[in-house]
């Protein structure tokens, strides 16, 4: 499957290198596609880095892995016609560091960052997930509890959640997710940030994930 992965960090990377393992054909999108130049290289499996534009036009799903004040700009670059009709797998956190740490979120409560981008893109499919673990965990969540933790999808098209779900678990190993519901159910999972971030110092390591009991 060709896949494209906005974004040139550690997420963006970790996604890029894990889906590229399992033989799908990716590209990397990033407004300098010259940082990234010897990266695929050193990861192996079929990865090419490029214009966000041209990471938008190659993948049939798209993952988001832009910093949170940047996605709409990122989005905007990887131009609206690449995007229509395609599932976006948003990972970004709204996290606003301009005051210092820890960041506070520049969007909260009534609204979301899910919630802007499939407000901006309506045709796009948008699902809301692994904002809430840390990048390593998003691919590999058998390094803890061997697997036994919680994710969670949000998105207003239920086909595309389910497709979503069964990438998750199939190329990534979730077995526990739960659907929170449409877009708006993103305002919970970005507003569980501010308590990750402490859980986060508290713990020392970010190597950590809830599980849901009832
Ligand atoms: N780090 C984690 O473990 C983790 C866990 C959960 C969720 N997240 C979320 O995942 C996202 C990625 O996190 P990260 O740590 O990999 O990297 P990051 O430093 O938050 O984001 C890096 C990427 O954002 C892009 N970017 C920043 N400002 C932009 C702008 N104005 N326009 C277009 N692109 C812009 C950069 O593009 P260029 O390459 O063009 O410079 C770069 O590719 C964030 O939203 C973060 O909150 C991160």
């Amino acid at each position: 499957m060709k896949i494209g992965v906005f974004g040139s960090g550690i997420v963006g990377q970790t996604i890029a290198g894990k889906v590229a393992e399992l033989g799908h054909d990716v590209m990397v999108g990033t407004r300098d596609p010259a940082k990234l130049q010897d990266w695929p290289g050193k990861i192996g499996g079929n990865v090419r880095v490029g214009s966000l534009a041209e990471a938008a036009a190659h993948g049939e799903i798209l993952f988001n892995a832009t910093n949170g004040g940047g996605s709409l700009e990122a989005l905007a670059l990887a131009k609206e016609a690449n995007l229509n009709g395609k599932i976006l797998i948003d990972i970004a956190n709204p996290l606003d560091f301009s005051q210092g740490m820890p960041p506070t979120l520049f969007v909260s409560n009534t609204d979301s960052l899910g919630e802007q981008i499939q407000h901006t893109y309506p045709q796009v499919k948008v699902v809301k997930t692994l904002n809430t673990v840390t990048a390593s965990l998003m691919v590999n969540p058998q390094q803890l509890a061997d697997g036994d933790h919680h994710l969670f999808v949000s998105g207003n098209d239920a086909d595309a959640k389910a497709q979503v779900v069964h990438l998750l678990t199939s190329w990534f190993g979730w077995r526990q997710i739960i659907d929170l519901g449409d877009i708006t159910t993103a305002r919970g999972t970005e507003m569980y940030l501010p308590i990750w971030l402490r859980l986060w110092g508290a713990l020392g390591t970010g190597l950590f994930n809830i599980k849901v009991v009832k």
